[in-house]
Parts: structure tokens; sequence; C-alpha cells
């Protein structure tokens, strides 16, 4: 992890937009993706540059029909042979269009479904420190903007910049050939209009960038606005959120319109310089068939030859600037690949191994958030747990019960002190092996959306249809499942029905009962339920925590009276511990906690 960390900062230092060598080169990285397609690749390449070929051919026959009609071509040709011979290139041209715009698909399709399925599989066996630093909607827009914008040079772009740079040189080419005094009149010019356009593409790209960032971000306000949107409505502060929306928009809309600036003005550039070019050029052709050094089929041939290349050199311009936008995206893509992901991906196929004890020591833990380095959220935590015994942990909000949790699953790591279980570092585990031990009943249940037989079934997809609603009797959800028409196949989550705070704890508790794991993780609701679901759930706990080690995180201490030991926390200490006897009988924190629950109750 901290590894990680530190080649994020790196990441950080380099990461300017500009265009450098170094950062071409590892770019070309994401070719990796289109190599397993390289013939098809290679081969809709070779169709592409035919074709541009081809195009150049077709491009010479209005210079010959002129010829024809003023009785000076050489060529001996007829109208008539003319026509047939260009309809004969369209066919084959069309031919080769067909089968390369399905090739460039075939490549940059796959490849691309390739990229997203890594980019995918990394963010989901990353560890926590790294996604928390980022926005859900920066990591979405990862694997859907960025991935589409590289599908875009893979599949258009590249080809599109080899066939225009094709049809430049051939252009260039046979205007050497066929007229050389011109040619030079117009080489002399357009270097020029290149190195213009190369300055011009470069603000753009930036200020295309800056842009893109700024509409990512106003797209993160869409989804956290959707995320919260019951908070949203019960406080009636749509306008402040269409408010807030407004403002992203906004600066969004002023960047762009500083790119379109830039766009516009090499728009104009592009047209003055490149026509302006053109019609010089023309006026010196002119001059030539005028004094007869020219055929008249050569003043169309070079009129649609410099009209090509013009076109070609603008062409150029702009897919430049997409492809080292395209850079941009791609080296995003590749910070997310180059880090190591935490875990294995695999599918378990058996029951964990090692198969822990359950025996658990905390010694000085300390630990603070990789987020807010600052505050110190455990300062010293040690406590034992023998195998099976069951262990809770009470104390103020924010005293960092929750924490000790969360740095037993791994998700953070310890800064100092250690974490055993069964007498040996949690670290030197293999995280897969280690986590398959373990199950939690989080504070906050949230479902998958999907059935609620899915639901119980990830805590082991294995198991069978018998296990899976064994575990829904003992969990005390059996009833209130078997109440709805469809049972088990009822869809739950964001389309389907809304199941009550009690009901997805009991989903929560089947699905660690079937998990069947050696350390039980309960961090208990904050939010309190009815006298009946109450009992419920308790119900369905006492037979989760049989037989296992367990911690549990309690808010009411009726959960708690016989639990082997109580520990109490504060501010990241322990500054209590003893069973429910020993702690009511003592003038502690804990009694003191106690009566204001009695009170309250
Ligand atoms: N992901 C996080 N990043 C940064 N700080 C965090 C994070 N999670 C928790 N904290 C901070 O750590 C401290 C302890 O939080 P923790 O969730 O462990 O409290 P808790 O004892 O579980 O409280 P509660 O009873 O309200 O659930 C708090 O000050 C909290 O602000
Ligand atoms: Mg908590």
């Amino acid at each position: 992890m901290e590894k990680d960390r530190n080649k994020d900062k790196k990441e950080g230092a380099s990461g300017k937009e500009v265009f450098s060598r170094e950062k071409f080169m590892r770019s070309t990285r994401i070719f990796r993706y289109v190599l397993p397609y390289r013939w098809a690749f290679i081969l809709g390449m070779v169709f592409l540059s035919a074709g541009s070929l081809l195009f150049l051919g077709i491009m010479k026959v209005p210079g010959e029909i002129f010829n024809i009609i003023s009785g000076e071509s050489r060529t001996g040709l007829s109208l008539t042979g003319v026509f047939l011979f260009l309809l004969l290139l369209l066919g084959v041209q069309s031919v080769l269009s067909y089968f390369r715009v399905q090739l460039f698909a075939l490549v940059s399709e796959k490849s691309m479904a390739a990229l997203r399925t890594d980019l995918y599989q990394k963010l989901v066996t990353l560890g926590i420190p790294f996604l928390e630093e980022r926005r859900v909607g920066e990591l979405t827009s990862r694997i859907t903007n960025d991935v589409t914008q590289v599908q875009g040079v893979v599949s258009i772009t590249l080809a599109e910049f080899l066939r225009q740079l094709i049809i430049l040189l051939g252009g260039i080419l046979i205007i050497i050939i066929t007229m050389p005094r011109l040619a030079l009149t117009m080489l002399a010019t357009f270097p020029v209009v290149v190195i213009l356009a190369m300055v011009f593409g470069r603000h753009i790209r930036k200020l295309m960038k800056e842009r893109q960032d700024q509409l990512a971000r106003t797209n993160v306000v869409v989804e956290e606005t959707m995320q919260t949107i019951q908070t949203v409505k019960a406080y009636t502060n749509e306008w402040l959120e269409v408010k807030r929306y407004g403002q992203f928009l906004q600066e969004a809309v002023r960047i762009s319109l500083r790119a379109a600036h830039m766009r516009g003005l090499f728009a104009a550039f592009i047209i003055f310089v490149m026509f302006g070019a053109l019609f010089f050029i023309m006026w010196r052709a002119a001059l030539m068939v005028q004094t007869g050094d020219m055929l008249k089929g050569g003043l169309v041939d070079f009129v649609v030859f410099t009209g090509i290349i013009g076109g070609a050199i603008a062409s150029l311009g702009s897919l430049y600037t997409e492809m080292v936008s395209a850079m941009g995206a791609t080296d995003r893509i590749l910070e997310i690949l180059a880090q190591d992901p935490e875990i294995r991906l695999e599918e378990p196929q058996g029951p964990p191994l090692p198969r822990f004890a359950g025996a658990i020591a905390y010694r000085d833990v300390e630990f603070s958030y990789p987020s807010r380095k600052d505050v110190q959220v455990l300062k010293g935590i040690s406590f034992a747990i023998e195998p099976g015994q069951k262990v809770a942990l009470v104390g103020a909000s924010g005293a960092g019960k929750s924490t000790i949790m969360q740095l037993l699953l791994q998700f953070y790591k310890a800064d100092a002190g250690e974490i055993l279980v069964d007498g040996q570092s949690i670290y030197e585990y293999d995280l897969l092996a280690f986590r398959q031990n373990m199950a939690i009943v989080p504070q906050e249940v949230l479902l998958f959306g999907g059935t609620i037989r899915e639901n119980i079934l990830y805590g082991n997809p294995r198991a069978s249809e018998e296990e899976v609603i064994e575990a829904a009797r003992k969990a005390n959800a059996w009833e209130f499942i078997q109440s709805f028409p469809e049972g088990l196949e009822t869809l739950v989550g964001e389309r389907g029905v809304k199941l009550s705070g009690g009901q997805r704890q009991r989903v929560a508790i089947a699905r660690a009962i079937l998990k069947d794991p050696a350390i039980l993780l309960l961090d208990e609701a904050t939010s309190s339920l009815d006298a009946e679901s109450e009992k419920l759930v308790q119900e369905a706990l006492s037979q989760l925590l049989k037989g296992r080690t367990s911690i549990i995180i309690a808010h009411r201490l009726a959960t708690i009276r016989d639990v082997d030991k109580i520990y109490v926390l504060e501010h990241g200490r322990i500054i209590e511990q003893g069973t429910h006897e020993s702690l009511s009988q003592a003038d502690g924190a804990y009694n003191a906690l106690a009566k204001l629950q009695f009170e309250v109750g």
C-alpha cells in the first residue's frame, strides 16, 4: 500500500499534459491490447492504403476527361473507356472500404473490451485507500470516457491519419512528377501552414482537456445528487443542487468557449492561408495554360490535387490533436493499470485454507486514515480474544470502533503495532484466504440490485437451495421472504422492493450464516428497530454468533449482556474492560453509558 502511494505521487508530479517522447512511448503500451488482433489490424491498414492509392487514381480522372474533350489526350482512351475504368475503380474501392470498416471494428471492439475488463478487474481488486482518494465519477469516467477516446484512435483516428498521410505524400509525388515547376511554388507555402497548425493544435488540446475534466466534475455532481436524492428532497434543496450544477457547468462552458475561440482562429487561419495559397497557385497555373506551357487537363489536375493536399494537411492537424488528447486518456488508464492489486482474482474452490481457529490479538495498534494523516484515530489499542469468544466494543460515536474492524479486514494497514490471528501477523496470510475466514454484518446494510436469493448467496455462491433456505430460517428472514409473492426471487435494491432496516439486516445475517466464517464482525446498526424486529434480529444474531469468534460493536447495551468481555473505547483508546457485571459495579464510563441508556429507554 505504501508503495502504491509513492507511485501515485510520482505520477502526479509528472502528470502535466505535455507532449513528450517518453509519454508517447508510454502510451503505445496500450497497443498491447491490439496485439492479439494485429493481423486483422495490419490487413485493415493494407486495405486502407490500397483504398487511398485508388482514391488518388480516381482523382486523376477529371483531368484526363478534360484532356480528351479538348483533344489533347496522350493516353488514347475514349470517354466511355475512361468511365468504365472509373466504374471498376469505384467497385474495388467499395469492396475495400467494406472490409476495412469490418476489420477495424473487430480490432477496436475486441481490444477495447479486453482493456475495459482489465480496468474493471483493477478497480475491484485495488485497495480501499486508492479508491477512496478518487471520486466514484472520476473512476467510472476512466472506464467509459477515456476508453472511448482510445477506442476512437484505434478504430478511426490512426487509420484516418495513415490515409491522409498517403494522400498527402501521393498527391505531392504526383504533382512533382507531372508539373515540377508549380509544385515548387506549392511546396514553399505548406510547411509554414503545418508548423502554425501544430502550434495551434497544442493550445487547443490543452483547453479541450480542461473542458473534459470540468465536464467530468459536472457529472460527479449529478451522480452524487442522484445517490442522495432523498436527502436532497427532504431538505427541499433542489435549487441548491441546481445552482451547484449550474456553477460547474458554467465553468465548463467558459473553458469550452475559450477552446472555441482557439478553434475558430484555427479554422479562420486554415481558410485564409490554405485557400489563399490555393488561389495563388491556381493563378500561376492559369498563366501557364495561357502561354501554352501546360495542358488544360493539367490545370484541372493541379486544382484537384492542390485541394486534396490542402485538405489532407488540415485533417492531419486535427487528427494529430485528437491523437495527443487520446494520449492523455491513455495515461490516465495506464495509471490505474499500473497499480498493484491487493488481492488475487480467483474463484474460491472450497473452504478457506487455512481455516482459522479464531484467536485475535491487537498489540499497541496505532492508525490514522491515509486521507487524514494528521488525525490519529487509534492510539495504541491492545486486546486479545480466545477462539470462540465473544467480545464487544462500546463507546461514543467516532471513538474508533468501526475502524478497529476495518483494520482487521485489512481494508487499511495499521501504522504501528501488530494485529495477530492465530498467533501470526494478519499481513502474512494470503489476503484471499484471510478474508474468506471472515464475515461482516455492517453498520449500514446495502443490498445489491438483484433477487433476495442472490443477496444471500453472496455469502457462498456455491451453496445449495436447501442451504439458502436454512440460512434464511436461522436468520429469522424466511417468514418475511415467504410473505412476498415471488419469495426468494423478489427483486431488491434500486429497482426492486425496498426492505425495511430490520429485514435488510436479517438478509445480511443470512448471508453471513451461509459464509460460515471463523471470525464474525458485527457492526450493530445505530438506528434502533422496533421491539418486534429487534427481537427477531437478536434471535438471528444469537444463531450467527454460535461457535465463532465474534467482535460486536454494540450501541444498545442490552445486546451484549452475555459477551465474554466488553471494551469501552474513548478517542481511540481502551479506557475500561470487563464483563457486564464487573463494569456495571464499577463507577466508570460503562456505567455512565448504561445509566444514560436506561434513562432514555
Ligand atoms: N474513511 C475514513 N477516512 C477518514 N477518516 C475516517 C474514515 N472513517 C472514519 N474516519 C474517522 O475516524 C474516526 C473514527 O471513526 P469510526 O467509524 O471508527 O467511529 P465509530 O466508533 O465506529 O463511530 P460510530 O459509533 O458513530 O459508528 C472518526 O473521527 C471518523 O471521522
Ligand atoms: Mg461505526
